[in-house]
């Protein structure tokens, strides 16, 4: 039968200084088993695990016959669920197939655990058995069962600020692994990221009017408490340092624009700078939009979401990396003291640029923000992240953001992390800058021809001095408008667990 202690398990409550969202999920890593009203059990072919093999006897072989009836053939994903097993002293057991567990990455398992959470959300049962034993990665199940219990966390959060009825989850976990210690470790380091992807969710999932530049601002100071070192620059200071790029764009709205400078120094080294775009509405200015492209433009500053909650999942875990995030905020709204197309104005780096169209924004505000790292900084090498273009939506989708780079190297090692953890990148081509000549200024914000993905992105090259650099598009990957996969519909998060693997598997010696 089954032990009911849970032997030497750590429980961890992941919900991190969230600002709302509630979410109270728990996770206890323990030797032995526990007797819960819910059990989950994987599956890899058909041929019956071990753990399976023992509960089949228990319940009369009722779990051989409903996997039959359902043609369960232990692929990825597939789930059985069985109602009040036979023999069994449990409401419900679910059987998870897996694939070949050993070749799936980290995203992958993430997924297993979202499906598992999005399957038991509607049961009033509130303790979750997961057995792990069958399981193995390199050494022990441990990562399997930290990164299963990552993604039904990440599954979980929902952003319910504005719902009268919230109905958060609140179930209790139990992973049966082999060394519940490193279980609980692993899991640890995860649940940092977690928070920092529920903090670039909440920002981004914020309604336009609470989350302007100053209320971005603000809320990049509440990291002070994790040993952040934030400053902020207001319009003021901005134009008198020459960013008159980042200051056109919020000329016309209330707050007008922000820098936000957030920097983790857990070690010595030579910065890594993490640039995000952080346009906290884009109306398309004078260049109006219209229709729905207008309707989820409060997620255009998703880019400067990622990259704080990047910092966030590094301070948490106190990593021994030197990461700053530089963000240009703005509102990108229509007055009489916005910018007008024809406008020529000065950026930082002393090149003069012709705005055509006042709704290509998002590069304006990279621009001086890119200065503004390398000047500040001396990064080893940037990274962009932005809802920049249309053009990259059309280009390749949305299970894919654009990245674009000249360095190779850097583009394998982004490419990598966002594979194993399912944030997948595509490269393009960082081409096609001849198409930003303008007669009256050094550029213009609009490409005459050539895919306009390419040409934002050349444009942001003109601003990147010698530094190594990368830019990641992440237009169409910033909100969701129904649950899927780890997210319920909303702010995504997307790049904080891709930028915080590259960070911490490529850069920490
Ligand atoms: N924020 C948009 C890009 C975008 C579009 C993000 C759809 C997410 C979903 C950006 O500022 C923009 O408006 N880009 C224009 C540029 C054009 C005017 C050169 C575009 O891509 O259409
Ligand atoms: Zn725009
Ligand atoms: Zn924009």
């Amino acid at each position: 039968m089954l032990i009911k202690k849970v032997a030497s398990a750590v429980s961890i409550v992941a919900a991190l200084g969230l600002s709302h969202s509630v979410m109270a999920e728990t996770f206890s890593f323990g030797a032995k088993p526990h007797q819960a009203k819910s059990m989950v059990v994987f599956q890899s072919g058909k041929t019956l695990s071990s753990d399976l093999s023992r509960l089949d006897k228990l319940s009369n072989e009722q779990i051989t016959k409903a996997l039959s009836i359902a043609k369960f053939e232990g692929k990825n994903k597939e789930v059985v669920e069985i109602l009040a097993p036979v023999g069994l002293d449990t409401d419900r057991l679910l059987i998870v197939g897996l694939g070949d567990s050993k070749e799936l990455d980290a995203g992958q398992v993430n997924l297993i655990g979202a499906k598992i959470n999005a399957t038991l959300a509607s049961s009033d049962d509130k303790n979750v058995q997961v057995f792990t034993q069958g399981i193995s990665d390199n050494k022990s199940n441990a990562s399997f069962a930290a990164q299963l219990a990552h993604g039904i966390n990440l599954r979980a959060y929902k952003f319910d600020k504005y719902l009268s009825e919230k109905n958060p989850s609140e179930k209790n976990y139990y992973l049966s692994v082999q060394k519940p210690r490193l279980a609980s470790e692993n899991y640890n380091q995860l649940a940092a990221i977690e928070a920092g992807v529920f903090l670039a969710r909440d920002l981004t999932s914020e309604v336009p009017t609470e989350m302007n530049p100053a209320h971005f601002a603000a809320a990049a100071k509440t990291l002070k408490k994790l040993g952040v070192k934030i400053k902020v620059l207001t319009p003021k200071q901005i134009k008198k340092m020459g960013m008159g790029a980042l200051h056109a764009v919020g000329r016309g709205s209330t707050e007008g624009s922000r820098l936000v400078v957030a920097h983790w120094k857990g070690s010595d080294d030579a910065p890594i700078a993490l640039i995000g775009k952080g346009i906290t509405f884009d109306s398309g200015g004078y260049n109006v939009k219209t229709g729905s492209s207008i309707a989820n433009m409060k997620s255009d500053m998703a880019g400067a979401a990622a990259v704080l909650g990047t910092i966030k999942a590094m301070a948490l875990q106190k990593a021994p990396v030197n990461v700053v995030a530089v963000m240009g905020m703005a509102a990108n709204m229509v007055s009489k003291t916005s910018v007008a197309p024809g406008d020529v104005i000065m950026t930082a780096e002393g090149k003069s640029v012709e705005i055509l169209n006042t709704d290509a924004e998002g590069r304006l505000v990279l621009a001086d923000s890119l200065w503004y790292a390398r000047k500040n900084y001396s990064p080893k090498v940037m990274v962009d992240v932005a809802t920049l273009t249309g053009s990259k939506i059309r280009a390749v989708g949305n299970r894919f953001s654009a990245i674009f780079s000249e360095d190779d190297e850097l583009v394998k090692q982004l490419t990598l992390s966002g594979k194993t953890v399912d944030e997948a990148l595509w490269r393009l081509p960082l081409a096609y800058g001849d198409a930003l000549k303008s007669p009256i200024a050094d550029l213009k914000n609009l490409g005459s021809s050539g895919p306009g993905a390419s040409t934002a992105a050349m444009f942001l090259k003109e601003f990147t001095g010698d530094t190594k650099w990368a830019h990641l598009d992440i237009a169409g990957n910033a909100l969701i408008k129904t649950d899927k996969g780890i997210t319920q519909a909303g702010g995504t998060g997307y790049g904080v667990r891709l930028l915080s693997h590259w960070i911490l598997n490529t850069q920490v010696k």
